[in-house]
């Protein structure tokens, strides 16, 4: 499975193309709504999420509410393009109009990537490059998560995301029994997070960095749990399911660091606390008696839960800017502000709950069937089986 995304973040759509969804898999614009508008919410974002409701349309690939295994076309439209056709317009200017066109962008935001793309690209206007390098574009990564956790669900595989950290701030309430209750919590909470203690603090950190033009970042946390052992591989360096599952969250507009289980902390603990002991049962077969390693060893899943953290940095976009200088007259000047959210924390474990299950739905459809959702159930379960009996 694979799939591409386009479109500007005030062009008139997103897209993304999925290739290799398998056929029968039951899938409604519904079950992506859903989605977007969990990316939507969450304290401490900008006044477009208030404007602009995200709606999907499935153009391609599903009929009659189920996949056929054609590649499935997805589609959000920008409600805002109608005050950017001209900014933003597709057809050629006419001779001399370049210098009447708005919001033109010259004086790059540090931490973004305003100057670097437009070195490369060789741009004079820098909203050629923010308008493809802003997190809008994460709308229909989460609109193709959704289609992965529907192939997840389908096998009885359960994917929760939730905030452990902002500004500083630190969830230490983590004493959950079930995802499901990690998930009814978090759901109903305005930073996703499962900590009410931490949460009214997150706020007020929040609230704290916008009165003072700034930003703040923090850590995500996904756990997905009901993977079979031994999805990934460990006989080649690209089919490690852990290597994937990091680049992809690195991938995420402003994630700079990923760690699985315990972690960055493995560096400072002997090896008699890191590594989790083995141990079996008649009815589950084998198990780990604890979880440190986020379910992998190997670049294999080792049926325990995954898991795994995201750090996301703080927003580049500031309302009181940095330094930064103006590329025409190389004087310096504060950056340019373009509409932007104080924290995205809360959306961006929306984003990476997406980027999560779709590497492990991409993995698992690989490695069970491909075509047919029926296929790779039948398979998933025979592989529980074998790990049972083993
Ligand atoms: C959900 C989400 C929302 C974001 N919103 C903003 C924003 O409003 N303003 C901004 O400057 N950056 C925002 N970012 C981060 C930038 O897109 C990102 O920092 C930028 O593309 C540069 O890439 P890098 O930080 O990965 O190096 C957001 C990121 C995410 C995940």
């Amino acid at each position: 499975m694979r799939y591409l995304t386009a479109g500007e973040s005030h062009g008139p759509q997103l897209t993304t193309i999925l290739e290799g969804v398998p056929a029968g898999l039951p899938l409604v614009a519904e079950h992506i709504n859903v989605e977007l508008a969990r990316r939507q919410k969450g304290y401490g974002r900008g006044r477009r999420m208030q404007i602009e409701k995200d709606e999907v349309k499935i153009l391609s690939g599903v009929r009659h509410g189920k996949t056929l295994g054609s590649p499935i076309t997805l589609v959000v439209e920008n409600r805002d393009w109608k005050h950017w056709t001209n900014i933003m317009g597709i057809e050629p200017l006419e001779e001399g109009a370049e210098e009447e066109v708005k919001r033109k962008v010259s004086r790059p935001r540090p931490g973004h990537a305003d100057l670097n793309g437009a070195i490369k690209y060789g741009h004079r206007d820098m909203r050629n490059v923010l308008e493809r390098s802003s997190a809008r574009e994460t709308t229909v990564r989460v609109a193709a998560g959704a289609v992965a956790k529907q192939i997840l669900a389908q096998l009885g595989i359960k994917v929760a995301g939730h905030v452990l950290e902002i500004g500083g701030v630190k969830a230490k309430n983590l004493s959950f029994s079930s995802l499901e209750e990690l998930q009814e919590v978090t759901e109903q909470s305005p930073v996703r997070c499962f900590d009410k203690e931490a949460e009214v603090k997150m706020m007020e950190a929040i609230d704290e960095a916008k009165k003072n033009g700034d930003s703040i970042g923090g850590i995500v946390e996904v756990i997905v749990e009901g993977v079979p052992v031994g999805v990934g591989s460990y006989v080649h360096y690209d089919r490690k399911l852990d290597a994937k599952i990091a680049a992809a969250i690195v991938s995420i507009n402003a994630f700079k660091g990923v760690e699985f289980g315990i972690g960055f902390e493995a560096a400072r603990l002997p090896g008699s606390e890191v590594h989790d002991e083995i141990i079996w049962s008649k009815e589950e077969g084998f198990k780990r008696r604890t979880n440190r390693s986020g379910g992998f060893e190997g670049g294999m899943t080792t049926g325990m839960p995954i898991v795994v953290r995201g750090v996301m940095k703080p927003i580049p976009t500031l309302y009181k800017p940095l330094q930064s200088v103006d590329i025409e007259t190389k004087e310096p000047f504060a950056a340019s502000i373009e509409r932007s959210d104080s924290c995205a924390v809360p959306a961006a474990s929306v984003v990476a709950e997406a980027v999560v299950a779709w590497e492990i739905a991409a993995a698992i459809v690989e490695q069970f069937g491909q075509d047919r959702m029926d296929v790779i159930a039948e398979n998933v379960e025979k592989m529980r089986r074998y790990a049972r009996e083993f």
